[in-house]
């Protein structure tokens, strides 16, 4: 399985930055991907088409939008739908941000819509979920990463997965905070993200890789991402810089 490194470069960069960022960022990695290495950059909306463009030949990279509709096209102001996506060169989509779902207030139900919808329409998808230091510390971990599973993936039949889908688990106290999860709270978190995909979906759940996001810094990268059951970070702070998210993905 390839470990999947995500970029979320948020509502960072104007398209022309976006696209010489992604342009360093190939010619500091180009010769020296691993083969077990994959890369998918999240650039924000109309710097989409710049950075597909920069990466076109960029072994193992492709391109993301960071939110989407449920929809194929309509009456939905300022939204963006899957083929506009895909007609932009994205091949991924991020769903349940916790930016999202905290700063603008995407219920459950709505994730799980994008998350199916996209799916339905090719794009393959991550899947963000996890937990507030409110409900850590009131030993709601598991409560909460199962509702966010059961209503993210209630859509996404068997036969889509594992190779449409990704989790990211992002406890949002170490978003963007410096305060990354310790091993330990990683690996617990991992462990239950796994056990309840293989409840869901039986044996194709292990092979649904299970990103950590929050804090993934070039000295954290290479511990994290050899624990148990991670298989790949979403980093959004320490990717905007070119120099800084090739040090991650070559970790
Ligand atoms: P961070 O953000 O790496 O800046 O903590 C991660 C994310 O929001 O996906």
């Amino acid at each position: 399985m390839k470990k999947l490194m995500a970029a979320n470069w948020k509502m960072y960069k104007t398209a022309g930055e976006a696209r010489t960022t992604a342009a360093s960022l190939a010619a500091l990695t180009a010769d020296t991907l691993p083969d077990d290495r994959e890369v998918v950059i999240f650039p924000q909306f109309t710097a989409l088409s710049p950075v597909a463009d920069a990466l076109r030949h960029a072994a193992g990279y492709s391109v993301g939008g960071q939110d989407v509709y449920p929809a194929a096209e309509g009456a939905y102001t300022g939204e963006i739908s899957p083929g506009m996506l895909m007609d932009c060169g994205c091949a991924w989509v991020l769903t349940g941000h916790s930016e999202r779902r905290h700063v603008i207030g995407e219920s459950d139900e709505l994730v799980g819509a994008k998350t199916a919808f996209s799916i339905n329409a090719g794009l393959k998808v991550v899947l963000c979920i996890g937990e507030t230091i409110e409900e850590r510390e009131a030993g709601r971990l598991g409560e909460v990463l199962k509702r966010q599973l059961d209503t993210g993936l209630a859509g996404v039949k068997g036969d889509a997965v594992p190779a449409a889908i990704a989790v990211a688990y992002e406890p949002v106290w170490a978003i963007g905070t410096g305060k990354v999860a310790g091993p330990p709270e990683i690996v617990e978190a991992h462990a239950l993200v796994r056990q309840l995909l293989v409840a869901r979906y039986g044996q194709p759940g292990n092979a649904i890789r299970i990103l950590y996001g929050g804090s993934v810094k070039p000295e954290n990268a290479r511990e994290i991402i050899a624990l148990d059951n991670v298989d790949g970070v979403l980093v959004g702070g320490a990717s905007l810089q070119a120099d800084s998210f090739s040090r991650i993905i070559l970790a």
